[in-house]
């Protein structure tokens, strides 16, 4: 313990718990449910089920670690067909990983529905290889005593540094993007870093996120990549998915012409000599 750690253990109508920024409050997950929105959010809209179903394996770009819940969801469905994940997760806290180690290995987060505890334990399992990958600088890690599972990999520092400096030909079949909000925390909402997640999808990589802001949507347009509506998930908004062409759920026309607008005037300024590019 540095006693320093001050993220707070909250339970979500689903009866799992996340936990809430230090300083702004923010929840790591929606308060209708954590395990609802790692799944509804991020699984089903990635179509990981799917592509497990085909693939030897499946490569996961987990933007903003937290809790390590998201990627519980993902090995999940993964397991579930037998197919290896293999996780590269950013986080910038070290707290919240040792705040969520330390609650979750004695007590996993577990929707109340998840009465077999297979949820948590696979909770417990991400949590432990966390704690093994903050003690191997940045190392691929086999999935702590599951290593059927796959593996992870911890880049731990600010996202906007640790996500350029991987391979440049290291890519990724499904990405979830996870920071706080762009009110709370605008960096990883800002063009430039969109523009290197993008870059960051394999051809047939799908990417989803609970932003439904016309600015997000516009950053991954002007990125080279076709979006479209995610899921409502509880009584929250349709958040987004992106991929490399091909066909989405299409946004409400009124909403598809400002993105489009917004996508053509972050163009405009990106080409402009007199722009500057790193505009959030
Ligand atoms: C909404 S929470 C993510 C919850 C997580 N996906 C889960 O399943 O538990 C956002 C996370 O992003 C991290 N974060 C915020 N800014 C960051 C940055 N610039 N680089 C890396 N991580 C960042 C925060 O510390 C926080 O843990």
């Amino acid at each position: 313990m540095t006693g320093t750690r001050t993220w707070k253990r909250i339970t979500t109508a689903d009866g799992s718990w996340t936990l809430e920024h230090p300083e702004h409050g923010e929840a790591c997950h929606s308060r209708y449910g954590a395990w609802m929105e790692a799944r509804e959010r991020y699984c089903i809209p990635c179509e990981l089920n799917e592509l497990a179903g085909e693939r030897d394996e499946v490569r996961l770009l987990d933007v903003g670690t937290g809790l390590g819940l998201n990627i519980a969801a993902a090995l999940e469905v993964a397991a579930a067909q037998n197919t290896p994940l293999r996780v590269v997760t950013l986080e910038r806290s070290r707290d919240v990983l040792l705040t969520a180690i330390e609650i979750g290995l004695a007590d996993p987060s577990l929707a109340t529905e998840d009465s077999s505890n297979a949820a948590g334990e696979l909770h417990r399992v991400v949590l432990s290889t966390i704690a093994d990958a903050l003690g191997s600088e940045g190392t691929e890690v086999p999935f702590s005593g599951r290593p059927d599972l796959g593996s992870l990999r911890l880049l731990l520092g600010d996202a906007r540094d640790t996500l350029p400096a991987l391979a440049p030909d290291q890519k990724f079949d499904v990405c979830f993007l996870d920071p706080f909000s762009h009110r709370k925390e605008p960096e990883l909402w800002s063009p430039p870093f969109l523009a290197e997640v993008a870059g960051r999808l394999a051809e047939d990589g799908r990417l989803s996120t609970y932003s439904a802001s016309v600015r997000v949507r516009a950053g991954l347009i002007a990125a080279g990549l076709t979006v479209g509506l995610g899921p409502r998930v509880a009584k929250k908004a349709a958040g987004t998915v992106a991929q490399r062409g091909g066909t989405l759920p299409v946004f409400e026309p009124r909403i598809e012409k400002r993105v489009l607008r917004a996508a053509e005037e972050l163009r405009n300024a990106t080409n402009s000599p007199d722009q500057p590019t790193s505009s959030t």
